[in-house]
């Protein structure tokens, strides 16, 4: 069968294209997929116990009103179960999953985010009033779930 030399030359632009539109579209699946925005830096699921900073989950003090949260997510807690920090405080929370994908959701204040195996979340907030603040999962993790919660005390 004999083509005409316009004809091949169209047939390659539409081929090539749908070949930019597919790799535009995957690109974009793969990312959405595996990177969520508040996940950046990955770790080990499997030695979040011994890696720095999860292997000493608490409240660290790193600057003047400059605080640090570590948590490990785990089903069905999480490390430090009891999470006290100063009002007006910046707080950087980096969390970290055990297992299975997790919720991070403070009651009643703007933190809400997800931890995932094999990536490290942050979030920074500050606490605008003093209190007890209910810190739970909201992704469904298990039988447990329900009962995967701690709290979290502003003292001001
Ligand atoms: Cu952890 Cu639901």
């Amino acid at each position: 069968m004999h083509m005409h030399k316009m004809e091949k030359i169209w047939l390659f632009i539409g081929i090539g294209t749908l070949i930019l539109f597919l790799a535009i579209v995957g690109v974009n699946a793969f990312y959405m997929g595996n990177k969520p925005p508040s996940c950046i830096a990955t770790i080990n699921p499997d030695r979040v116990s011994s890696t720095p900073p999860f292997n000493h989950p608490g409240v660290k003090q790193i600057g003047k009103n400059h605080y640090q949260v570590t948590v490990v997510a785990s089903a069905f807690s999480f490390d430090p179960g009891d999470i006290k920090i100063p009002l007006g405080a910046k707080v950087d929370f980096v969390a970290a999953t055990k297992d299975v994908v997790h919720g991070f959701e403070i009651a009643k204040t703007d933190v809400n985010f997800m931890i995932e195996p094999g990536y490290i979340s942050t979030y920074s907030t500050t606490f605008k009033k003093p209190g007890e603040y209910l810190l739970l999962c909201n992704e469904y993790c298990g039988t447990g779930h329900q009962l995967m919660a701690t709290k979290l005390e502003v003292v001001g």
